[in-house]
C-alpha cells in the first residue's frame, strides 16, 4: 500500500486512475480546483481536497498532512487550439504549476512520480510508429508547455533525486466498462464523444477536418487507447517506480486508426448514420500517428486490454446514453 497524492484526480484520466489505485488498496488523496474536473467522478475512497497548483499554500499544506509515498501529476490543460490563442495561460497553469508541485516534492522528500505527458511532444512525425526516442519536436504551446515539464522533471532526477515516469499518451477514449466514469469536457473538443453526441441527438452531424491527407482514405490517423488501459499503466508505473530514475513511455495500443474508421465504427455500435461533413484540415493535426508501444510493454508489463475501436466506442457509448448531460445530469 502506497500513500499516493493525484493532482487532478477528478479529470477524465485522473478519475479512472483514481478508481484503479484505490481498488489496489492504496491510500489515495486527490487534489484539485474542479476547474475542468468533477467532483463525483472522485472514487468514494479516495480524500478529496479542493485545491489549485498555482496556490502555493495550498500545496505546502496538503503534503505537510500528507507524508505521501508518491505523487500521480494530472491536471492541467489541453486544448491544443486554445493553446494557440493563450499561450501564457498555458505555461501558467501547466509549466508554473508543475514547478509548484516539484518544489514541495523536493521539500518534503517525494521521491516517486508519474507525469501524464502527450504525444504531442513529438510534433509532426513521418508517419512510422513513434517510439521514445523519436525527436520531441513540438507544434503547439500546450505540446512545448508539456516538454518544458517533462525537462523540469529530468532536471529534477540529476539534482535532488527524484523518480519520475512520463507517460506519453496518444488518443485516450472511452469510459470505465461499468459505466460508472466516463468522459466529460466543456466544450467537448475529442472526436469520439463529438461522434457520439450527432448519435444521441445532440448535433447534427460530424465535421471531418481533412479528407486529402497522404493516409489510406484520406483523414488522419490516430492511436485510440482506452482510458482504463491507461489508469492500469499508471498504476504499474507508480508502483515500480524509484527514486533517482527518469523513464518515458507511450502509451497507446500501437494500432492507427483514421477518422473515417472511427466514424464507421461509431455507425455499427450506435445504429445511428452519423451524418458526416468534409471540411478544411484542421491546422497542427499531423496526418498520421501512432506508437510503438512495445516499451512499456516490456518495461511495465502492460498490455492494453482494448485492442478494437469498436470495444472502445461501446464502452464510451454506454456512458453517454446513461448520463446525457456528464457528470451534472
Ligand atoms: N477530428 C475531426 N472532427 C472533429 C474532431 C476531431 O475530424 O470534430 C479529427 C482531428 O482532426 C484528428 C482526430 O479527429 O485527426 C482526433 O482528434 P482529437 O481532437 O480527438 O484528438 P487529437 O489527435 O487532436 O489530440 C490528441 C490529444 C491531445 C494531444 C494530441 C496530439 O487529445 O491532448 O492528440 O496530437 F495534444
Amino acid at each position: 500500500m502506497m500513500k499516493l497524492l493525484v493532482t487532478g484526480g477528478a479529470g477524465y484520466v485522473g478519475s479512472h486512475t483514481v478508481r484503479v489505485l484505490c481498488r489496489a488498496g492504496h491510500d489515495v488523496t486527490v487534489f484539485d480546483n474542479l476547474s475542468q474536473g468533477h467532483r463525483q467522478a472522485v472514487d468514494a475512497a479516495a480524500t478529496f481536497v479542493d485545491g489549485d497548483l498555482g496556490d502555493a499554500g495550498a500545496v505546502e499544506s496538503v503534503f505537510a498532512g500528507g507524508s505521501f509515498d508518491g505523487v500521480l501529476h494530472f491536471a492541467g490543460s489541453l486544448n491544443v487550439g486554445e493553446s494557440v490563442a493563450q499561450p501564457l495561460s498555458y505555461y501558467r497553469n501547466n509549466v508554473v504549476c508543475s514547478v509548484n508541485l516539484l518544489e514541495a516534492m523536493e521539500r518534503h522528500h517525494v521521491r516517486r512520480m508519474v507525469f501524464s505527458s502527450t504525444c504531442a511532444t513529438y510534433g509532426q512525425v513521418d508517419g512510422t510508429p513513434v517510439t521514445e526516442e523519436t525527436a520531441q519536436v513540438p507544434i503547439s504551446p500546450y505540446g512545448r508547455s508539456k516538454l518544458a515539464i517533462e525537462w523540469a522533471m529530468r532536471d529534477s532526477v540529476a539534482a535532488w533525486g527524484l523518480g519520475c515516469t512520463a507517460l506519453r499518451y496518444f488518443n485516450a477514449a472511452g469510459a470505465a466498462a461499468d459505466g460508472g466514469l466516463g468522459e466529460d469536457h466543456d466544450p467537448e473538443i475529442h472526436l469520439i464523444p463529438i461522434i457520439l453526441e450527432v448519435a444521441a441527438g445532440k448535433r447534427d452531424h460530424i465535421q471531418i477536418f481533412g479528407d486529402d491527407y497522404p493516409t489510406p482514405d484520406g483523414t488522419c490517423v490516430r492511436d485510440y487507447v482506452h482510458v482504463d488501459d491507461l489508469a492500469e499503466v499508471h498504476r504499474l508505473a507508480i508502483e515500480t517506480q524509484v527514486a533517482g530514475d527518469f523513464r518515458a513511455f507511450n502509451v497507446g495500443t500501437g494500432l492507427g486508426s483514421s477518422v473515417k474508421q472511427v466514424v464507421d465504427a461509431a455507425r455499427d455500435v450506435t445504429g445511428h448514420p452519423i451524418p458526416a461533413v468534409h471540411v478544411e484540415r484542421r491546422p497542427g493535426d499531423p496526418a498520421i500517428i501512432y506508437a510503438d508501444a512495445s516499451k512499456a510493454q516490456e518495461h511495465l508489463n502492460w498490455t492494453p486490454e482494448y485492442r478494437s475501436l469498436s470495444d472502445i466506442i461501446a464502452t464510451a457509448w454506454a456512458w453517454h446514453r446513461q448520463h446525457p448531460n456528464g457528470f451534472d445530469g
